[in-house]
């Protein structure tokens, strides 16, 4: 039987990118990220991909990144925070593997996001506020994603145990 995929998704700084290292080391699965292969196909850091040509285009080289993706099993593959927004996207993660949610609440994203300039959403003045508005949004969304991991006042490692965990017994289930 083919191996699924452990899929993560998450808002920003939910520490999707540390659990994903962590979980491929456990696994033994190697490791996709999402962002760094729409980076390696555009050629460009997300950041110049929003300012030069908007989140619309971003969103359209997300989905078929996914998509590319997702087709191969066997591997832990790390979402950016905007791939629940898509149905598609779901579908494509869903139908090849098991997908959990990350979650923390705002002062922790926001401790654990601020001082990097890497994400154009949150470059505001007041990104705390920005973060609690796009959390209201996107909350049904997350919600149904898939099983969801409180990360709060948890090390990555702790989160990546508790997931290959729940995969294990999904899996063997
Ligand atoms: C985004 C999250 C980012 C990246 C892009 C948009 C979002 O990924 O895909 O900046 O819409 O939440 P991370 O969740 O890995 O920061």
């Amino acid at each position: 039987m083919p191996v699924r995929n452990v899929v993560l998704t998450g808002f920003m700084g939910t520490g999707k990118t540390a659990v994903s290292r962590e979980l491929s080391h456990i696994l033994g699965m190697k490791l996709v990220d999402i962002d760094a292969e729409i980076e390696k196909t555009a050629g460009k850091r997300i950041a110049d991909i929003f300012s030069e040509s908007g989140e619309a285009v971003f969103r359209d080289l997300e989905t078929e990144a996914i998509r590319r993706c997702a087709r191969t099993g066997g591997q832990i593959i790390s979402t950016g925070g905007g791939a629940v927004l898509r149905q598609e996207n779901m579908e494509a993660l869903r139908g090849n593997g098991l997908v959990f949610c990350l979650d923390a609440s705002p002062g922790t994203i926001l401790s654990r996001t601020s001082g990097s300039s890497e994400r154009p959403l949150l470059q505001t003045p007041d990104p705390l506020r920005r973060i609690i508005e796009l959390l209201e949004y996107r909350r049904p969304f997350y919600e149904k994603a898939g099983i969801m991991i409180d990360t709060e006042k948890k090390t990555p490692l702790q989160v990546a145990e508790e997931i290959a965990e729940r995969y294990r017994a999904d899996t063997q289930g």
